[in-house]
């Protein structure tokens, strides 16, 4: 049994309530030892964690690891929002009394800590000094050391930012408990994990994995799902948004934009991406976030935002020098990567991914797949399974990011031009639309349809909606968020441009992407900036404004006329028929704010009369 007191004395953890709240787990999950980190100990833990075969060395100091083959992206149907009140239950967050989650979780987790070091890692969601700095602290108890190592990554980490909180009480608490990966029967009926928050008392409660997006708690249980609870009580949102400035060099003006698209689909491509070399003269990205944005009203009339966040968990697939230079960068050595999941050279040490190099190294020795097994030794029927898995993900921090801009960590946020939000439409969706109607914005966000990606378990490809790309992070009603939505915009004096992007728009017959997408984007982003600013007029449809072909900075754009075409017009028909969908979607959510069915009658008229 640890002396937890000597642990947290040594660390110099001296905030109480934080202390009792480590006794306690300390004795439920009965770890043997108890380590408070910060971000100084990195160096040390992934020493450790490489002499304990946790890790493998990558050239430059990078490390790679490779998760159990059953636990490689985050699982919705397993994510619950417990709360004691039943009206937060959802359409989406599989709400649950939280008496009956609390006692589930501990029947899960009495003595699975036997034996194993029990790692403490306060941490913040914010930029220090920000407004909304209280709901950003938090403290994750873990079992598992390359869980640390993440969080070092992705969040401010230390004893500092918890004890001396102004109210010490107030921090959430988020237990991570790994189990036996191999006997949790993840998929069957008797899958036994359970990812729990318990919104109404600001804890987490993870048991049975430790994928990122299901176990770097402070990122997404708490910077994503609980923290947009808070945000409801409390006047703000919390959304699966990224943060990106579009510099004009010339002028030196700057605009904001957020973006929620759902998970693997594009949200970190774009806000690192370098703008074409042909735009690149005038035109910067520059990087604030790339996964969750937090906003509030401003003082001043205008909504503001900031990135909780401290780092980027991005995906490896196709990330390239042409596709993404500024990622390669990264991710480059001496930047303390940590690679998951994809191939890997026990000889040489280096690292693969499927799009990384347009081939496959060709010379086979050494390499080991996503699941560890030898290349070389691949039979005929599995010589084509992909080396990587479609999730695999690279762990950078912010300071690696080479656009990242100057004021990332003004704890004042800034302010915001532009909500966007797109996904993975095959058809329909155009290159991108603008609208100004606030309501009509909303609308639009919740009625994001995309196809499902690989980042989550088991639903790659399905096509559904996704309201504001926050799907799998709702944590309450979906009538109330509408409303909270449209209660956070009304506060403000000064609203942002809306539009709906889509990089994914396919050929009907031959199935490829008719945008070339990736630094090409930049292109629609420039677009939105001058509509915004008067300075084009587009071509209005019942969806909004779409670029006209002149409008669009097309200079050393490689693209099929047609298909160009395609991409900048409506087709009325099948948005007909989208409207019935949407209509049967949205009837399921209780409590509906009378505003968005007006906004959904209106474009439904518009486009019947179209
Ligand atoms: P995120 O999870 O939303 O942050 O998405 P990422 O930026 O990590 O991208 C997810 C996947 O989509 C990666 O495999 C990217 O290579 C791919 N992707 C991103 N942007 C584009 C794009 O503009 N066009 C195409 N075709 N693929 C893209
Ligand atoms: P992503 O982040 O959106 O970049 O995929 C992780 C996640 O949402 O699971
Ligand atoms: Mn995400
Ligand atoms: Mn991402």
């Amino acid at each position: 049994m640890a002396d937890v007191d000597a642990a947290l004395d040594a660390a110099g953890l001296t905030n109480p309530h934080v202390r009792e709240y480590v006794k306690y787990w300390a004795g439920i999950t009965g770890a043997e030892r108890v380590e408070v980190v910060g971000a100084d100990d990195d160096a040390r833990l992934v020493q450790e964690a490489l002499d304990a075969g946790e890790l493998q060395p990558v050239t430059g100091g990078r490390t790679y690891s490779r998760s159990y083959i059953k636990d490689t992206a985050r699982a919705e149907e397993r994510t619950i929002v417990a709360t004691s009140d039943e009206s937060d239950k959802g359409l989406y967050n599989n709400w649950q009394p939280s008496d009956q989650a609390k006692e589930n979780y501990l029947s899960l987790v009495q003595g699975a800590s036997e034996g194993k070091t029990m790692y403490v890692v306060p941490y913040l969601m914010a930029p220090q000094g920000s407004p909304l700095e209280k709901f950003a602290a938090g403290v994750e108890i873990t079992d598992a050391r390359t869980v640390v190592l993440h969080m070092i990554r992705m969040a401010r980490v230390g004893v500092n930012y918890i004890n001396e909180l102004a109210e010490p009480d107030h921090f959430v608490r988020a237990v991570h408990v790994t189990g036996d990966l191999p006997n949790l029967g993840q998929g069957t009926p008797d899958d036994k994990r359970y990812f729990y928050t318990i919104a109404d008392e600001r804890t987490i409660l993870h048991f049975g994995s430790s994928y990122g997006g299901n176990a770097l708690l402070g990122k997404i249980a708490h910077g994503l799902r609980l923290a947009s609870y808070d945000g409801w009580k409390n006047g703000f949102l919390v959304e699966q948004f990224l943060l990106l400035g579009v510099k004009d060099k010339q002028t030196g003006e700057v605009h904001n934009i957020v973006g929620g698209f759902p998970s693997a689909s594009g949200k970190t491509n774009l806000s690192m991406t370098l703008a074409p070399d042909t735009l690149g003269d005038r035109y910067e990205i520059e990087f604030y976030g790339d996964d969750i944005a937090w906003l509030w009203p401003g003082e001043d009339g205008r909504l503001y935002a900031f990135n909780p966040e401290f780092g980027v968990f991005g995906v490896a697939r196709d990330t390239n020098e042409k596709s993404n230079p500024t990622a390669i960068d990264a991710i480059q050595p001496g930047t303390g990567t940590i690679f998951t999941n994809v191939a890997y050279n026990e000889k040489t040490q280096e690292v693969w991914w499927e799009g990384k190099t347009k081939e496959h190294p060709t010379d086979l020795d050494g390499w080991l797949d996503w699941k560890g097994e030898r290349i070389a030794d691949r039979s005929p029927e599995t010589a084509d399974e992909a080396w990587a898995h479609p999730n695999s993900r690279f762990t950078t921090t912010m300071a690696n990011v080479p656009n990242l801009a100057e004021g990332y960590a003004n704890p004042a946020g800034v302010p915001v031009d532009a909500i966007i939000f797109g996904g993975r439409t095959r058809d329909r969706e155009p290159l991108i639309r603008s609208f100004t109607d606030v309501a009509e914005g909303v609308y639009d966000g919740l009625t994001l349809g995309a196809e499902a990606t690989f980042a989550a378990d088991g639903l790659e490809g399905v096509l559904r909606y996704d309201p504001m790309s926050m799907r799998p992070f709702m944590s309450y009603g979906e009538g109330d968020y509408a409303q909270h939505w449209l209660d956070v915009l009304g506060k403000t004096t000064e609203k942002p441009i809306f539009a709906h992007v889509n990089w994914f728009q396919r050929d009907p017959e031959d199935g490829h992407f008719l945008w070339p997408g990736f630094r090409e984007n930049v292109r629609a982003l420039v677009w939105l900036i001058e509509s915004k600013n008067g300075l084009v007029k587009g071509n209005p449809t019942p969806v909004g404004m779409i670029p006209t072909k002149d409008e669009l900075l097309l200079e050393g754009l490689e693209i099929e006329p047609g298909d160009l075409d395609t991409l900048l017009t409506i087709d009325i028909e099948r948005w007909k028929q989208e409207i019935g969908y949407r209509e049967e979607h949205l009837k399921q959510f209780v409590g509906l704010p009378e505003e968005i069915w007006e906004a959904h009658r209106r474009v439904a008229a518009d486009i019947d009369a179209a």
